[in-house]
């Protein structure tokens, strides 16, 4: 194929504009590895990306998504050989890097993830960066002494992507799961995932401010935060006694107004996730994982869709607007 479609990003004047264009390999950035790509997805960061909402590309222009699966059409590099089939979520796609939103990507060999066993290609990208992360988040959390008789893990965002995963991978790992949604239309969807109470967001007593009132009553063994801001203050101030919160996203807000009291008095430790760049020792074990024993049991409520690349810009507005739910396939080739 000399020439393929691609959903790029151009800058105009101080703007930026996603477009539908047909471009070469030879205008893709640099990497071993040339993908046919079968499937990509939608996150958070890419409905930045292609609305213009957010500063999430360097560098102009440039293919959008973070995400992709398909088959390899050739390499560089002696790991992997034409016919293999692979996934890539992160590693830079999409943002420094071109991206997934396209019929062929080339990519580093560094960020390439051989298909584990258990997953198809649709699968991997119905878990996308988003599982990823809820699994990097179920991870550190464990290896911090996470355990279910400390109390229910709250989940903040849980209709987004990350949080829906979050919800599934928790529940299976044997915790009890407090879901925590600006959206109370959609109750019977988190507990149909594993949801075992649902929280309107707004309903939370958070308090007065943080600064002078550092601690609220003990309710959360632990957390998945996806929202920042107030919120994660109002987890700090919330958990138990050892617990862990596993911070995750800004949906909210990137600030955090809270005191060292809940670290210092309560033992609770708030554990970064980056999903973007990590150990590939962490990749490949998490990938696994997520195909075999962690593999959520409820992807395909989750993800009950695949839209097609045109349909990309429309779901992005969906997203930013917070009327999305759950994770959202792209199918690109055949
Ligand atoms: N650290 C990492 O490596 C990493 C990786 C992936 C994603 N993230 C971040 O994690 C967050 C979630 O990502 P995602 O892909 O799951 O996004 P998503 O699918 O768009 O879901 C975000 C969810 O957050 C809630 N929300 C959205 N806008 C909000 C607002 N203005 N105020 C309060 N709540 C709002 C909604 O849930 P409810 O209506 O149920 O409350 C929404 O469903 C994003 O900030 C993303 O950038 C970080």
């Amino acid at each position: 194929m000399s020439h393929f479609k691609a959903l790029r990003i151009h800058q105009v004047e101080k703007t930026t504009q996603a477009r539908f264009d047909s471009i070469s390999i030879d205008e893709l950035s640099a990497g071993e590895v040339v993908i046919r790509v079968a499937y990509s997805s939608l996150n958070y960061k890419d409905a930045l990306a292609i609305t213009g909402k957010g500063r999430i590309l360097r560098g102009f222009p440039k293919v959008a998504g973070i995400d992709l699966s398909g088959i390899v059409e050739s390499s560089r590099d002696a790991q992997f050989k034409a016919g293999d089939e692979v996934l890539v979520t992160g590693c830079n796609i999409g943002e420094a890097l071109d991206g997934g939103l396209a019929e062929i990507a080339r990519v580093p060999v560094s960020a390439v993830v051989p298909l584990p066993h258990g997953l198809s290609l649709a699968e991997a990208m119905a878990l996308g960066t988003a599982g990823f992360t809820a699994a990097m988040a179920l991870r550190r959390m464990l290896e911090n002494h996470q355990a279910p008789e400390m109390g229910a893990i709250a989940v903040t965002g849980p209709t987004g992507g990350v949080g829906s995963i979050a919800i599934d991978l928790f529940k299976q790992a044997g915790f009890q799961v407090a879901a925590i949604t600006g959206k109370l239309s959609a109750e019977s969807y988190l507990r149909d995932i594993g949801a075992d109470e649902v929280i309107e967001r707004q309903t939370l007593d958070f308090g007065s401010q943080p600064m002078a009132q550092p601690l609220l009553g003990a309710r959360w063994g632990g957390a998945v935060d996806n929202l920042g801001g107030e919120t994660l203050a109002y987890l700090t101030r919330t958990v138990k006694p050892w617990g862990n919160i596993a911070s995750i996203g800004l949906a909210q807000a990137p600030t955090l107004a809270t005191t060292v009291i809940p670290f210092i008095l309560r033992g609770v430790s708030l554990l970064g996730i980056h999903s973007v760049e990590c150990p590939r020792e962490w990749r490949l074990d998490l990938w696994n994982k997520l195909a075999g024993d962690w593999k959520p049991r409820h992807l395909k409520t989750i993800a009950p869709r695949e839209i097609s690349l045109e349909d990309v810009p429309a779901v992005c507005e969906e997203m930013i607007a917070g009327k999305a739910q759950g994770r959202t396939v792209v199918r690109i080739g055949s």
